[in-house]
This record gives structure tokens, sequence and C-alpha cells, in this order.
């Protein structure tokens, strides 16, 4: 039988088709039936409307060629910027902000790093606080104002794709930053940057994500 199998390509290019498959079946299909892959890490939620505002201008300026979001398992980046990343962290963000060049230091635990009025006058005027500073300054972003509109579609694609926003949230995005600029919403999600996940603790597992 199986010296058959072997010397008839026809039948053992149908077998092995079959064997892989079967194999890619298994791991795929209960997949479909999984709500999410990846859960957020527990206090993880969806950004505000505002903070999803403020992430839209950092991907729009450009922040992840010189920053980026993720803290590595290492001893030297645990030290310096905090308890390295997890998954969960990321559910909500799409596409996410990990980046891989570092020009500036990484941001994925930012938040409440520095005052609101360090970032206002770092991201107007780096220099001012920082004086080697290589960062661009972005003054027009306190000039410009957040389209509500606009971000009301964007939550309702959002929520589309299973972000758990609720209708009221939703309904109520243009009120919530109405008279903002640009600015204000990139400081209110650099500084939420990192600080809602409650679970980081230092002798936590990295299996699945969720320490
Ligand atoms: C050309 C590269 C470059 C770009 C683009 C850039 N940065 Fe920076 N950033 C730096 C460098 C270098 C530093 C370190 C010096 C300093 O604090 O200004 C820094 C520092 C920072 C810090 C302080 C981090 C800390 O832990 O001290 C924040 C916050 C920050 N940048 C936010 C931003 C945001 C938001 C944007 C996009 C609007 C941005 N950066 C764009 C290079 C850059």
């Amino acid at each position: 039988m199986h010296e058959k199998i072997e010397k008839n390509i026809g039948v053992m290019a149908v077998l092995i088709v079959l064997a892989i498959s079967i194999g890619g079946l298994v791991e795929i299909v209960p997949l479909m039936f999984k709500g999410a892959v990846v859960e957020p890490a527990p206090g993880v939620e969806v950004y505000s409307p505002l903070r999803l505002a403020g992430r839209d201008v950092y991907v729009k300026e450009g922040c992840y060629n010189c920053h980026s979001q993720q803290v590595r398992p290492f001893r030297s980046e645990t030290e310096r910027y905090g308890h390295y990343s997890v998954a969960g962290e990321f559910v909500y963000d799409r596409p996410f902000q990990w980046g891989s060049k570092r020009t500036g230091p990484d941001l994925a635990r930012v938040g409440g790093r520095y005052s609101d009025d360090w970032h206002y006058l770092h991201l107007t005027d780096p220099r001012a606080v920082v004086p080697d500073s290589n960062m661009p300054a972005y003054p027009w972003l306190a000039e410009k104002m957040i389209d509500g509109t606009q971000l009301q579609k964007n939550m309702r694609v959002l929520q589309m794709l299973g972000d758990p926003y609720e209708d009221d949230v939703i309904d109520g995005a243009p009120q919530a930053v109405s008279g903002k600029t640009e600015l204000d919403a990139l400081v209110a999600y650099l500084q939420g940057l990192g600080t809602e996940w409650t679970g980081q603790n230092p002798g936590a597992e990295m299996a699945g994500g969720r320490p």
C-alpha cells in the first residue's frame, strides 16, 4: 500500500493536500468561533472621542516615524519605560503604532510622566523644554479644530468592526470635542498612553498576552 502511494505522484499529491488541509482547518476553524483572538488586557477600554481624535493626529503627523509604542521585554527597556507591552493593550489600535524607529524615546507608557502644560509647550516648541531636542515643532496643531462629524463617522466604522462603543457615546462625540484643537486631542491621547492596563506587575507571565 505504502509503496503504491510513493510510486504514484498523483495519489501522493492528493493525499498531501488532504493532510495539509486537515491540519490547517484544525488551526483555523476554532478561531472563527471565538469573539476575539486577543482580548483586551484588564482595564483597557476603547478610546474616548477626544483621545481617538488625538490618535488620528498622531498618525496623520507621522509621529511613528520617530517614536515606537512597544516596550520590549528587556531589562534595559523595562527599567527605562516600565512594564513590557502585552498584546491585550493594543486591541483598540487600528492600525497599531508599535513602530520600529526610535529617534525619540518609546511612548507606550508616556502617559502621566509629564504635566499637560509640559506637553503643550513641548509639542509647540520642543527646544523650549529640551534644549538639545531634534524633534520638529508642531505649532499649527493649536490652530486646527477637531472635525466632530468626521470623528463620529470614524467611530461608527470602529463600532461596525467590533469596538464596543455605546451609541450614546458616538452620538455625543461632536459635543465632546467641540471647541477642542488638534493639540488638545493629541495631549489627551499621550496622557492616556500606557495608563489603563491594571495588570502591570513585574512577575507577570507573558503567555497569551494576558499576565
Ligand atoms: C524627527 C523625529 C521626531 C518626530 C517626527 C517626533 N518626535 Fe517626539 N521626540 C523626538 C526626540 C529626539 C525626542 C527626545 C527629545 C525631546 O524630548 O524633545 C522626542 C520626545 C518626545 C516626547 C517626550 C518623551 C519622553 O519620554 O521624554 C513626546 C511625548 C513626543 N516626543 C511626542 C511626539 C509626538 C506626539 C510627535 C508627533 C506629533 C512626535 N513626537 C514627533 C523625535 C521626534
